[in-house]
């Protein structure tokens, strides 16, 4: 099949990569010039694994071209996904103002018959608009069909998701569109749920608002587990081993960031508003979220007391790991106030780097979490890597000023940091008392007694 992809973002790229790769020709398209240069000479805007090889592979095959040229585009396709960025305007509502220009330009260029998908994370209804946006600037009656195909790839792993997606969603209002789409997709073994526009859009807001809860809800669990001397860890474990709940998205953080879930949320509030339903549930999953970023700053302040001259190293600075994409990320609120407080920031990323960079210049980027540690006061893993799990703690010790860690991720054992010497703070767990504390305590006590 002939596919044009309208946005050449995370989510355009790997779609139109992967359906490259499923043997159909693919154009992408984005009205960045600098990223479709780049792309033409054959390097990546972005980190996602396993994209270089498939990228690669399918452009020396010729089934996959990027261009700006929206005629071009146009003229070459049948099935044209949009995949241009839904951000939130400032007030919570979804910025539609991408879909809306490439929508226009869409229908004054067609010829022929189109099947418009949008695959962009949008409210209820936008269906509706791009259809009727279509018609009234499309000149020569052309027909045209309008479908939702919401996508529900993670970033980090975002090809084996679209690969093996879970289901796949396909709101259609004509048998037409519906069999295109099923054909595009036949090669997957997931469910198709096939059903109408309007419901398609519903279903990826639903999907997004239902996993932040659950994190929201583990974080609220993790509260409560501080005040009461429980360990998170275990009650999530135990939790999620009900097949009615699930593991996933079940452990205790500094909170959800990233392009999707805040933006996605709040525009999900604003749409639930909008039709006259207040969504309180989800506005709690909000506040819980920024409650769990006052809880760093508030852990950080516990144990540093002014920061001021501080030196806090942070071990992680996109969003989640396997991704360079620092929209939203905890860290970036954490460097903002550490360094507006006078703290001095050093910071390790596998991948985000070179982002960071351009967004805090007055950050020491170091080689490797080794020279974060060195004359640090405070190490705080705020991205659970991969390479962060098998780290010398010990090396790590002798490095630091203070042996202080925050575990915002809660990757680490209490009990075997305190063995080491570390005052470890993580979120929602046990706290563990060293025999030295101990002895601190009981003279304490014995000298009230006196
Ligand atoms: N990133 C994810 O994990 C993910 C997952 C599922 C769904 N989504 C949704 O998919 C959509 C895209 O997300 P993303 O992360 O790929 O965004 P992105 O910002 O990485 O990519 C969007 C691309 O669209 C381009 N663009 C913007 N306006 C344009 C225009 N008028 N003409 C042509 N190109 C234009 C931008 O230059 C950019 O390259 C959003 O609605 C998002 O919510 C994202």
């Amino acid at each position: 099949m002939k596919i044009a992809v309208i946005g050449t973002g995370y989510v355009g790229l790997v779609t139109g990569t992967c359906f490259a790769n499923l043997g159909h020709q693919v154009i992408c398209l984005d009205n960045d010039a600098e990223k479709i240069s780049h792309l033409k000479a054959g390097s990546l805007p972005l980190y996602e694994p396993g994209l270089g090889e498939l990228f690669q592979k399918n452009k020396t095959a010729g089934r996959l071209d990027f261009t700006t040229d929206f005629k071009a585009a146009v003229a070459s396709s049948e099935v044209i996904f949009i995949t241009v960025g839904t951000p939130d305007k400032g007030n919570g509502e979804a910025d539609l103002s991408a879909i809306e220009a490439v929508t226009k330009q869409i229908g004054s260029l067609m010829t022929q018959y189109k099947l418009v998908v949008e695959k962009s994370t949008v409210p209820v209804e936008t269906g509706k608009w791009i259809e009727y946006t279509i018609r009234l600037n499309s000149q020569n009656r052309v027909q045209f069909d309008v479908a939702s195909n919401p996508e529900f790839l993670r970033e980090g792993s975002a090809v084996e998701d679209f690969m093996n997606p879970d289901r796949i969603v396909i709101g259609v209002e004509s048998p037409r569109a519906e069999q295109i789409l099923r054909e595009l997709y036949c090669s997957f073994s997931a469910p198709v749920i096939v059903t109408d526009v309007r419901s398609a859009e519903l279903i990826k807001h639903a999907s997004n608002s239902f996993l932040s809860m659950k994190i929201s809800f583990i974080n609220a669990i993790a509260n409560i587990c501080e005040r009461v001397g429980a360990d998170v860890v275990k009650v999530s474990e135990a939790v999620g081993l009900d097949r009615r709940i699930g593991k996933d998205f079940l452990n205790a953080g500094v909170g959800f960031g990233g392009s999707c879930f805040p933006k996605d949320i709040a525009a999900f509030i604003r749409l639930a508003d909008k039709v006259g339903y207040d969504f309180k549930l989800l506005k709690a999953v909000e506040e819980i979220n920024r409650g769990q970023r006052r809880w760093l700053v508030h852990k950080i302040e516990n144990a540093l007391w002014i920061l001021e001259g501080k030196t806090i190293g942070i071990l992680g600075l996109a969003f989640k790991p396997g991704t360079d994409d620092l929209r939203n990320a905890p860290s970036l609120e954490l460097m903002e106030y550490l360094l507006k407080e006078g703290g001095r920031v050093k910071a390790y990323d596998p991948q985000a780097m070179e982002k960071t960079k351009k967004l805090f210049p007055a950050v020491k980027y170091c080689s490797d979490p080794y020279e974060t540690a060195r004359d640090s006061d405070c190490l705080v893993l705020m991205t659970e890597w991969d390479e962060f799990k098998k780290l010398d703690f010990k090396m790590i010790k002798t490095l630091m000023k203070q042996p202080i860690l925050v575990d915002g991720r809660n990757l680490y054992q209490p009990f075997e940091m305190n063995q080491m010497g570390f005052q470890y703070i993580g979120v929602g767990r046990k706290q563990v008392v060293t025999k030295d504390q101990r002895i601190v305590e009981w003279t304490k006590s014995l000298y009230n007694t006196l």
